[in-house]
């Protein structure tokens, strides 16, 4: 069985193509689901260019999704050829969040899905969105659920808020979506005129390019009448969170979910506090959330927008394109 593994100490020219062991028959629980897709996360990337160490030998990947080839004695909820979809926690089932680091996260902490096959827990998936190909089921586990989850969990968006997103990447684009599909307005910011244009042609309601307009927070602001954004969904991290407070609405809601610019950096707390905004952390979600958004996808016919996808042999030129800032939406694997 091909697979792929990252050899330490990380970096896009040490992933090694291997030959795995074939995962065997599932025992009582588990599910043995032949992968056929993955998507990248920044989140991958930083553990395959080693900016996230990882043990020696590492199978990469936190997100896998393909049809179920066998079911072990006491699976109920799965069938034989249904397409299933991992979940990122897959200790995290259901409730608050239980987890706080990535040692439990398959790619990271734990062998993850760049390779053909796997014999898992059944509660490690959870079903894909009915029609879905694996590669558009592989974007919900880390891209798709984080944007659920900043909006809908966490944001309880209803129609007629506003909803700033940065930039074009995954995440983003899954926020641009859900928030259209929930009849939310939306701003979104890029470095690329032309990825505006396609943000519009997605729904976007505004847009500002990030690189020409220093001021794009307060200029979204601007743009609300001067009320602020209900929402905003950062992905940036310190460079670019005293612009979302600037934009944000008082009273609104700031989802920290990204380190583009850095992990750390000075927050304008006494902007913060004015702003009686909730500035809130968030790692993705649990398995329960995964299940709810399928159903939301279901109900409103979202379906991602994948920029490229390569063979799982072209795992590192998937990454540099990546790396390049080029993508708009998701990139993938498909084996
Ligand atoms: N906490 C969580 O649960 C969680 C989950 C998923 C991702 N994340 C984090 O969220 C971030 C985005 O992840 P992703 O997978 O969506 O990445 P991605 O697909 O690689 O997206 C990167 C995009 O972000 C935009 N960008 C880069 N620098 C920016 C800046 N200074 N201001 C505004 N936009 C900027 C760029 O868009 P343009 O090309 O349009 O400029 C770039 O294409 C990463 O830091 C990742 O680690 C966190």
């Amino acid at each position: 069985m091909k697979g792929i593994s990252l050899r330490a100490p990380g970096g896009l020219d040490r992933l090694e193509r291997v030959e795995l062991p074939d995962p065997g028959a599932p025992g009582p629980g588990e599910i043995r689901v032949r992968l056929h897709a993955s998507s990248l996360n920044f989140h991958d990337y930083a553990v395959v260019s080693g900016r996230m160490p990882a043990a020696d030998g590492r199978i990469p990947m936190s997100d896998g999704a393909g049809v179920v080839e066998a079911v072990g004695e006491g699976v109920t909820e799965f069938g034989v050829g249904e397409v299933v979809v991992s979940c990122f926690f897959p200790t995290w089932q259901d409730g608050p969040p239980t987890v706080g680091d990535f040692s439990t996260v398959p790619g990271d902490g734990v062998d993850g899905y760049a390779r053909e096959a796997v014999v898992r827990p059944a509660d490690w998936f959870t079903r894909a969105p009915a029609g879905f190909s694996p590669a558009e089921a592989a974007t919900l586990t880390t891209a798709g659920l984080t944007a659920w989850r900043a909006l809908v969990v966490d944001g309880a968006l209803k129609a007629g808020d506003s909803v700033l997103v940065l930039g074009t990447g995954g995440v983003s684009i899954f926020a641009l979506q859900l928030a259209k599909a929930m009849g939310a307005t939306v701003i979104v910011t890029s470095s690329s005129g032309e990825k505006l244009e396609r943000a519009r042609s997605l729904g976007a309601d505004h847009t500002i390019n990030y690189r020409e307009q220093a001021d794009w927070g307060v200029l979204a602001r601007e743009w609300t009448g001067g009320r602020g954004v209900d929402h905003v969904v950062e992905v940036g991290g310190p460079a670019t969170l005293p612009q979302s407070i600037a934009a944000v609405r008082v009273g609104g809601h700031i989802s920290l979910i990204g380190v583009l610019t850095g992990a750390a950096g000075p927050v304008p707390t006494a902007a913060l506090m004015a702003r009686q905004a909730r500035l809130q952390g968030l790692i993705v979600g649990s398995r329960r959330e995964q299940a709810d958004f399928v159903r939301a996808i279901e109900a409103t016919a979202l379906r991602p927008v994948i920029d490229r996808a390569f063979a799982l042999d072209d795992i590192a030129a998937a990454f540099r394109h990546q790396e390049s800032g080029a993508h708009f939406g998701k990139i993938c694997l498909e084996f």
